[in-house]
């Protein structure tokens, strides 16, 4: 099959890209590297079933180019930080809605098999209920999740008009090797690199704030499942572990897999504007229909993730910034 993975040179991207290649797919791979790293497919580029294009999903043209014949897309290219959104909202808006519609459009017009959306739990703002279905209220109170809401409605539109195959994938928080541990990087990466760099991490506010976390290779399987599910999926669909962890007890679980109980404490500064406060799945809808469930406790995940940094996150990180 001929595979778009648009963000493919970005963390969750690029281990779909890694996964399509090493089956035999042909993988094209757009990215403009605006927080993508080569690093994250340079082992990729001797394939010959795999081609880097460096470009913007903004760029119409390019698109119209590049997904000729393309039989599937996951689309993950987006402006993802939250703390990002809230000093660029107009990037924020333009990639993720208007570089959206892009994708979808030319996805149409090419007639693409089935599209693959990655939206985010980000979608639902604070809990207002738990655990969060895929009925609970669109209240996203950042500019991120805005932009995420008006992508997800951009896929619903394209499937009632157009009659579309479009999954609307919505993972809880995911980690793992080659997420970003600088600039608007993810919790648990920057959390990480500060402990073993013998800084604190720092906490906003009291560090009661819940989030539910996967495992990058839990989040692959639930691309995967869908991706090769018979029947087009076009309601969204959770994907989390359904517990619950706050920020204090992540930041002190990762100091203890350090090794650095005792030395480092947490360091809490004010609060954030718009932080959501609470967020837990309910991945039910996952596991009813693709009989996905998360194989990766937390504690595990954070093992196998503080191994990968010490051995090659430092390293990889060189020249990156
Ligand atoms: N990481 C998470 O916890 C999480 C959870 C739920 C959903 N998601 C969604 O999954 C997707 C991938 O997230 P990620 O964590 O891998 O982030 P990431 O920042 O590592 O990947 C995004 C990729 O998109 C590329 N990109 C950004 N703007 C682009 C543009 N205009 N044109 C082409 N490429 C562009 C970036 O360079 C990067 O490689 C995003 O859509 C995100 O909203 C992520």
């Amino acid at each position: 099959m001929k595979i778009m993975i648009t963000g493919g040179a970005g963390f969750i991207g690029s281990h779909l890209c890694e996964r399509y290649v090493k089956e035999g797919h042909t993988v094209i791979c757009l990215d403009n590297f605006m927080s993508g790293n080569l690093t994250n497919i340079r082992h990729l580029l001797d394939y010959r079933n795999f081609k880097l294009v460096k470009g913007d999903i903004m760029n119409f043209d390019l698109l119209e180019k590049v997904m000729q014949d393309v039989d599937v897309v996951f689309h993950l290219a987006a402006q993802i930080h939250v703390d990002r959104s809230y000093i660029e909202p107009k990037l924020t808006y333009e990639v993720n809605v208007m570089g959206t519609q892009n994708v979808l459009e030319v996805a149409r017009i090419h007639d693409a098999k089935r599209v693959i959306h990655a939206s985010t739990s980000e979608v639902y703002g604070s809990a207002q209920h738990v655990p969060i279905d895929e009925d609970h209220p669109l209240n996203a109170p950042h500019p991120y999740g805005a932009s995420k809401i008006a992508g997800d409605r951009m896929c619903y539109a394209y499937i009632k008009t157009y009659g579309m195959d479009i999954s609307i994938l919505r993972l809880f928080n995911v980690f793992g090797p080659r997420q970003r541990d600088f600039g608007y990087g993810g919790v648990i990466s920057i959390f990480t690199r500060r402990v073993l760099s013998n800084i604190p991490p720092i906490i906003y506010g009291n560090g009661l704030q819940t989030r539910d976390y996967t495992y990058i290779e839990d989040a692959v399987r639930a691309y995967d499942l869908v991706f090769n599910h018979n029947e087009p999926i076009t309601e969204p669909i959770n994907f989390g572990t359904g517990k619950e962890v706050s920020i204090m007890d992540l930041a002190n679980k990762i100091i203890g897999l350090c090794g650095k109980k005792g030395e480092i404490k947490p360091v809490h500064v004010e609060s954030r504007i718009g932080e959501v406060e609470r967020l837990i799945a309910d991945a039910t809808k996952a596991k009813d229909l693709l009989g996905w469930k998360p194989k990766y406790p937390l504690g595990e995940g954070l093992k196998d993730f503080i191994h990968w940094y010490k051995n090659y996150g430092f390293e990889e990180r060189i020249g990156i910034e």
